[in-house]
């Protein structure tokens, strides 16, 4: 974990809170998220994680409360506020060109040019490349289209591409939720390369026992309202597990974290994890 010192964390949420109309989805949240961490969001559906995290992304405006970046407090009317802040918003239905090559889905919006407007087909090509090989992505060929992809790695172009873009702070809305068993390790992977590389990550998911081995914090929702607001060291797997209501088999997760570690060289919380899993059970 990163000592973060003065700074003020990245994004800060203190007493938020939003209606639909009579509905109350989201109340008295606070919530941050420093360079160098990973902060999970964790809560049944209903919960108001998604709710959460478009405040965050700039897609909603909050009724209550404050939204603090770097200390200062915003106000978003779009998306792309948040995105000038340095605040990227992966969500779980990706909005990718599936017949177009990897390369261009990566550049999609932001194409790089050269004289008379003409792509610059060559660097697209070769960045795409580098930046998804500096994220541990290593991708045969990026001229292949990006639907020929398993969506595992499709989250992690697009995590790739948020990095490669300046994201400060990386939100990611249920990632691993589509996903088997062994994509969902690559993507727990991807976040943490994403933490290492100095990014604060918001990591949104149901499944504790994908929380538990990669995040720095955690904040529980039930139906609205946190019910638990924690450093890793406050708390333990199991308390979390307790924490969410129908969290899954415990075995489950030492299967998982056993099949991204023999995926390749595993993270270190990846194999920390299932060696938890081994002691306790
Ligand atoms: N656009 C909306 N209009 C009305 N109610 C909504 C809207 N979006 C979400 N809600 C309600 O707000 C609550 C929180 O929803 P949501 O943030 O989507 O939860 P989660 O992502 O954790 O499943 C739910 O009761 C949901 O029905
Ligand atoms: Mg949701």
């Amino acid at each position: 974990m990163t000592d973060t010192g003065e700074a003020p964390p990245l994004v800060r949420l203190e007493g938020v809170g939003k209606n639909y109309g009579n509905v109350i989805a989201l109340r008295d949240v606070t919530l941050e998220a420093s360079a160098g961490e990973v902060t999970c969001v964790l809560g049944d559906n209903g919960a108001g994680k998604s709710t959460l995290i478009k405040i965050v992304a700039g897609l909603h405006r909050h009724d209550l409360g404050t939204y603090e970046v770097q200390g200062e407090p915003v106000a978003f009317s779009s998306p792309r506020d948040a995105l000038d802040r340095g605040i990227a918003t992966v969500y779980q239905d990706l909005a990718v060109v599936p017949l177009m090559p990897v390369w261009r889905n990566f550049f999609l919006g932001s194409e790089k040019r050269k004289g008379f407007g003409r792509m610059d087909i060559g660097f697209m090509r070769r960045t795409a490349k580098d930046e998804l090989a500096a994220m541990g992505i290593d991708l045969r060929d990026v001229d292949q289209p990006i639907g020929t992809l398993s969506g595992g790695e499709r989250q992690c172009v697009a995590i790739a591409r948020a990095v490669y873009f300046g994201a400060k702070a990386l939100v990611l809305d249920e990632p691993t939720a589509a996903l088997g068993v062994k994509q969902a390790g690559t993507v727990l992977r991807y976040i943490v390369q994403a933490r290492e590389r100095g990014l604060a990550v918001v990591f949104i998911t149901h499944n504790p026992h994908h929380a538990y081995p990669v995040g720095d914090r955690f904040l529980i929702l039930n139906r609205g309202r946190p019910i638990g607001y924690h450093t890793k060291a406050e708390i333990t797997r199991e308390e979390l597990t307790a924490l969410m209501a129908g969290g899954a088999e415990l075995e489950q997760l030492a299967h998982e974290l056993d099949a991204a570690a023999s995926g390749g060289a595993p993270a270190k919380e990846l194999a920390e994890g299932a060696d938890l899993l081994r002691k306790t059970d």
